[in-house]
């Protein structure tokens, strides 16, 4: 049978939808490796993903007002080891003092090495004693246990540039000046190399 749309012709579609035929090409290459989940998974994951956008969103206009103290939060709260867990415990009561202590307590332990992982991602349960142990996978509601090691390994990056941020961040003293919005930015554009860094190698779809 005739091809109906032959190079040539491709070259002109290709053209006239805006895409030059070397664009159509770089973007029809996808060298990224799938990782295969279970639909319930892969929605919870994408989900999340939308969710980091929106904190990546929240924290540059926090920065944009100059308001510290929220990117401190974002960053401790929304992105930092075991965000997912204390994000549960402030929603079901638990006073924030008592959250906050926690997560230094759990600072603390993941910087002397011990207690690895330090209950990032809640699996499926409610994310009882403290995150002891425990390698949690990062995406929460058991979407790490279907992650390969390296990407949770990006994972942790992640978590681990967030936690960049809030120390730049609480070395501040008095107003921000432009050195520390440079160290700020820098801290966060390290975050989002580890966004990109993933992006550019997996796919779940
Ligand atoms: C550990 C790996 C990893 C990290 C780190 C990561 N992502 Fe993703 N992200 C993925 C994967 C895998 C997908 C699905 C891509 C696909 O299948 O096309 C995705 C998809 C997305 C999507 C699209 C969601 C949708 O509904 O289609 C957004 C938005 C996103 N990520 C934002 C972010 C942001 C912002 C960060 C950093 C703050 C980030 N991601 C960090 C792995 C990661």
């Amino acid at each position: 049978m005739k091809k109906i749309l032959n190079r040539p012709m491709l070259a002109i579609v290709a053209t006239v939808i805006g895409f030059s035929p070397a664009v159509a090409q770089v973007v029809a290459q996808d060298d990224r490796e799938l990782i295969k989940l279970p639909v319930k998974q892969q929605n919870l994951l994408l989900a999340e993903m939308r969710g980091l956008l929106e904190t990546v969103d929240d924290m540059l206009g926090a920065l944009a007002q100059g308001d510290m103290k929220k990117v401190k939060y974002i960053a401790d709260y929304r992105l930092g080891f075991g965000h997912a867990r204390f994000k549960k415990m402030l929603e079901s009561g638990i006073p924030e003092s008592q959250v906050e202590k926690l997560r230094l307590e759990m600072l603390k332990r993941r910087k002397s090495g011990g207690g690895h992982g330090g209950g990032y991602g809640s699996g499926q349960g409610s994310g009882h004693g403290a995150g002891q142990g425990g390698r949690g996978g990062g995406f929460g509601q058991g979407v790490g246990r279907f992650m390969p090691p390296e990407v949770r390994q990006l994972g942790r990056a992640m978590h681990e540039s967030a936690g960049k941020i809030s120390i730049t961040v609480s070395k501040i003293k008095g107003e921000p000046t432009a050195q520390d919005y440079k160290a700020i930015l820098a801290d966060l554009q390290a975050l989002t190399s580890t966004c990109r860094a993933c992006h550019v190698s997996y796919k779940v779809r």
